[in-house]
């Protein structure tokens, strides 16, 4: 899978580490946000570019990384058709894939681990969406948008 990642400098540290552990995965990643930990960089900014990333179809999905998740989360779920999940352990992973098709996976750096981050990564890229009446509804969330945003 193509994988866009972007983090503020609270995420840095840990958008380094899923970033190599999804390459090493065979998958392409495209990184951005900060350059580093010590220099600010705006979770806007980062949330903006994997947001629109993923929805003109460059990546297949998305992952953003600020201190906390809320920031980021916030910003890329402002676009109609991201659905983007913030995760604190591999339960929501799964359900955000299964239940809601998340295409884009939240993270707080200064929140989970890194070992944990990994394994809600595993979650989010391997678990399937079910379908059915979860389709029934991801529909109902794509009709709201359009109604909103009309
Ligand atoms: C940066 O200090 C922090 O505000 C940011 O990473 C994030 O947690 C915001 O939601």
């Amino acid at each position: 899978m193509i994988i866009s990642i972007a983090s503020d400098h609270a995420g840095y540290p840990l958008r380094k580490i899923v970033a190599d552990y999804l390459i090493k995965q065979g998958h392409t990643v495209i990184e951005g946000g900060a350059t580093a930990a010590d220099v600010p960089y705006s979770y806007v900014l980062a949330g903006q570019k994997v947001a629109k990333e993923v929805l003109d179809g460059t990546s297949d999905r998305g992952i953003v990384i600020c201190g906390t998740g809320i920031g980021i989360s916030m910003v890329a779920n402002k676009f109609p058709g991201i659905r983007c999940a913030l995760c604190t352990n591999e339960y929501m992973a799964r359900m955000s894939r299964q239940h809601n098709d998340a295409n884009v996976l939240a993270m707080g750096a200064r929140v989970v681990g890194s070992s944990l981050a990994l394994g809600i990564v595993d979650a989010y890229m391997n678990e399937p969406f079910d379908g059915g009446r979860h389709q029934t509804r991801v529909n109902d969330m794509k009709e709201q948008e359009k109604e909103l945003f009309k």
